[in-house]
């Protein structure tokens, strides 16, 4: 039994070194485009789940049956989340086709049978996937607003998403919006649809007609610097870490149609004034 364990924790120690090592020189591919071995992403798929289970397992999922959270929550999905998970009437785009591993259709899975797990993963993010920390910029309330959205978005047609959408305030959470630049449906002439991607946080550019688009979302370098800014706003908007992302360099939008949380004001040094949902 002794000599057992002795030889299993060995051959561990030899395994771990092995891969430590082969990590070192280079061996493991990070390339989106190189899928995992199937028991690798059998592996994080099974840790991603467990993980978002047992931090989600003790939180309190509100009416989301309530007509307004699901309003303001249409908005806020049409306006942030359609570049990756697609809507009803909305085709794959770059973003959607290039992100490994890919972001689920949310159009037909919804919440995925589970809110409270919807919500945790909507406000934390998932580590090394695309998928944002929206609780950096948004307040509860409106997570909830959009995993009450969720919960009827595998029900809508297209006509009823875009009513739905246009019924709903828009873009908004508590003031500190940046502009995110939606393009959807704007692009129909053929060799436009480079721009599919472009609602995940881009600015709009003046562009060269050989000027592919491709890679924008992760914040290009081949533009100024202000729309490289505003690349990485989405991906981490830790340039304003604990304020609502975007906030000091975009035209904040009234607060005033958002669902339920109060809002405040402050002043900054850079002497800005800020709303935040708190
Ligand atoms: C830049 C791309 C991107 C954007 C933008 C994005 N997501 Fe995600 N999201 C992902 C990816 C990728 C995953 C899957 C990660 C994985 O497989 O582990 C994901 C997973 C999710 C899941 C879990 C789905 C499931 O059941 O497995 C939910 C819910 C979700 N996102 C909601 C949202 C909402 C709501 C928004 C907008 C506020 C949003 N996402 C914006 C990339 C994105």
């Amino acid at each position: 039994m002794k000599r057992t364990v002795k030889t299993l924790v060995a051959a561990s120690l030899v395994g771990g070194a092995a891969a430590t090592a082969g990590a070192y020189f280079g061996l493991v591919n990070v390339g989106a485009d190189d899928p995992h071995l199937p028991a690798v992403y059998a592996f994080l798929s099974m840790a991603r789940d467990r993980s978002i289970e047992v931090r989600s397992r003790d939180i309190q999922v509100p009416d989301l049956n309530d007509q307004e959270l699901i309003r303001a929550g249409a908005g806020n999905y049409n306006s942030m989340c359609i570049g990756c998970h697609l809507a009803p009437g909305v085709a794959a785009t770059e973003l959607s086709q290039a992100l490994y591993p890919a972001p689920p259709n949310l159009a037909e899975i919804g919440v995925d049978g589970n809110p409270a797990a919807a919500f945790w993963t909507i406000k934390h993010g998932i580590k090394a996937t695309g998928m944002p920390a929206w609780g950096k910029s948004m307040a509860d309330p409106y997570i909830w607003g959009m995993v009450a959205f969720l919960q009827q978005l595998p029900e809508l047609d297209t006509q009823q998403y875009r009513t739905l959408v246009a019924s709903s305030g828009g873009h908004q959470h508590g003031g500190g919006e940046s502009d995110m630049h939606n393009h959807e449906n704007q692009h129909g002439t053929p060799g436009d649809d480079h721009h599919a991607g472009e609602m995940a946080g881009m600015s709009h550019h003046d562009e060269a007609a050989d000027d592919h688009h491709a890679g924008e979302a992760a914040g290009a370098s081949h533009h100024d610097v202000a729309a490289d800014h505003h690349g990485a706003e989405l991906a981490s908007a830790d340039h304003h870490a604990g304020e609502t992302p975007g906030a000091s360099h975009h035209d904040a939008q009234p607060a005033a149609a958002a669902p339920k949380p109060a809002t405040k004001t402050h002043t900054h040094a850079d002497g800005k004034e800020h709303v935040h949902a708190h």
